[in-house]
């Protein structure tokens, strides 16, 4: 039985995709490759050799996706912008014909009464400007903001609600340190370099919202979060838990909040940040909400012959996981809730995604029986009411995803979706979580006291 009665009366119901997971069309209409297209391209960087080149093809099918956003009766959507979609070469000629595509699947959206969330940079940056040197280089930030600009003018008279940057995380340290994401470097100089880059962009975009958006704009910053426990009491495990938490939360909460980068993690890493000058105030100026993006707790070990930041992630024996395969441990949600409530005191929080992948099965009636989605949705939902009932001032919840789709190194075989994509025949089907995520969103909206 989930009661959802705490959760407030305005609660936003949502669901998440990103552009290159969901899009495909990769070189139509003008749109030109980004890090990703180079990346899956490229020999042994992703499972079976899967691309975004077609994906879930809603660059074709997206009235049919709104349609399904509907039936789920979702009061928001947040999708991504595809910067090499609306300038092909990062900065420089702005590309009509893609900026025409979000003007419609936003239009579309405000017909059925769905609120856009934008996300402006969700991993696609132009191939071009990585040519010109990537994140690493502090001229990206500020042709981020140029972009952001021009599509803040042009869907700043309908879209409100903005998320500037998806996981800076996944963008430094998977993509710049560990190699696993586009672009696929190893380098900790760099990765500490697109770091700051990145959070600079987040603050410059800020500012260029405002300043282009005819509405009034809510902004956040999106990041994944983890609580993270010791694997043990000792004192080396102890330190490297601290390590790991300023590595995967604090490097990000802290200069977002206006504390600056943490200085144990400075000298964890031996490299500087490249601030200047007021970069810290750009990035720390106000926003309207934090958006946090929850999958799992870590619990960590010191490992000193390992990379920065000296911790290693130890499985949980026992514990039930996805086919990620991630712990399903849905009290880290409330925790980190609750801890970023209190230790940084945002206005509001959004979970901008949470979700699950499993290995689906299609019955023969066609339908998709995913219990463990199921639970797993419930449970998690749970735990954002537990984190209202402590206090913390979470106004939303995003399932991710929508749809299947393309999971980054790991291509189509991680279903996350509440939608199954038949990726023969690009059919939708509503999986049996998906009807019940629409359950708990009418119930919810029926009465404040709903108990289901
Ligand atoms: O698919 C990703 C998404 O693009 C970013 N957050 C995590 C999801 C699941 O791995």
């Amino acid at each position: 039985m989930l009661d959802l009665s705490a959760l407030p009366p305005g609660f936003i119901w949502g669901a998440a995709t990103a552009a290159y997971q969901i899009e495909g069309a990769a070189a139509e209409d003008g749109r030109k490759p980004s890090i990703w297209d180079t990346f899956s391209h490229a020999p042994g960087n992703v499972d079976n050799g899967d691309t975004g080149d077609v994906a879930c093809d809603h660059y074709h099918r997206w009235p049919e996706d709104v349609a399904l956003m509907r039936r789920l009766g979702l009061d928001a959507y947040r999708f991504s912008v595809a910067w090499p979609r609306v300038l092909p070469d990062g900065t420089g000629a702005v590309n009509a014909a893609g900026l025409d595509f979000y003007d419609r699947l936003v239009d579309a959206l405000l017909a059925e009464g769905i609120r856009p969330f934008a996300t402006l940079y969700h991993w696609d940056l132009p191939q071009a400007l990585q040519d010109a040197g990537g994140w690493p280089n502090r001229d990206t930030a500020l042709a981020f903001a140029d972009y952001a600009a021009i599509v803040a003018g042009r869907l700043g008279d309908r879209v409100a609600d903005w998320n500037t940057v998806n996981e800076p995380l996944c963008v430094s340290w998977i993509g710049h340190l560990e190699g696993r994401m586009a672009p696929g470097e190893r380098d900790l100089t760099r990765a500490v370099h697109t770091s700051h880059h990145v959070l600079l962009g987040h603050g410059l975009v800020n500012r260029a919202i405002r300043a282009n958006a005819r509405l009034a704009p809510n902004v956040g910053i999106v990041l994944n979060l983890s609580p993270i426990e010791p694997g043990s009491d000792r004192p080396e495990d102890v330190a490297a838990a601290v390590r790991a938490d300023g590595h995967t939360n604090r490097w990000w909460l802290d200069p977002v909040f206006g504390r600056g980068y943490p200085a144990d993690m400075v000298e964890c890493y031996g490299v500087e940040p490249p601030v200047r000058d007021g970069d810290l105030g750009i990035i720390a100026a106000p926003t309207e909400f934090l958006g946090v993006n929850y999958y799992f707790r870590q619990i960590v070990v010191d490992d000193p012959a390992g990379t920065a930041p000296f911790a290693r992630q130890i499985p949980v024996p026992g514990s039930l996981e996805t086919a990620m395969p991630w712990e399903v441990y849905a009290k880290g949600l409330e925790d980190i809730l609750v801890s970023v409530a209190g230790t940084y005191r945002p206005a509001s929080i959004l979970v901008t995604e949470n979700g699950s992948a499993w290995h689906d099965t299609v019955e023969a009636g066609g339908e998709i029986q995913d219990k463990e989605r199921t639970d797993y949705l419930e449970g998690h939902l749970d735990a954002v009411r537990q984190a209202v009932l402590r206090g913390a001032p979470v106004d939303g919840y995003f399932a991710w995803s929508l749809l299947d789709n393309f999971e980054w190194a790991y291509g189509y075989d991680k279903r996350f979706g509440l939608v199954r994509v038949d990726y023969d025949t690009q059919a939708r089907t509503i999986k049996a979580s998906g009807h019940r995520y629409a359950e708990l969103i009418a119930a919810h909206k029926r009465s404040r006291e709903a108990v289901i």
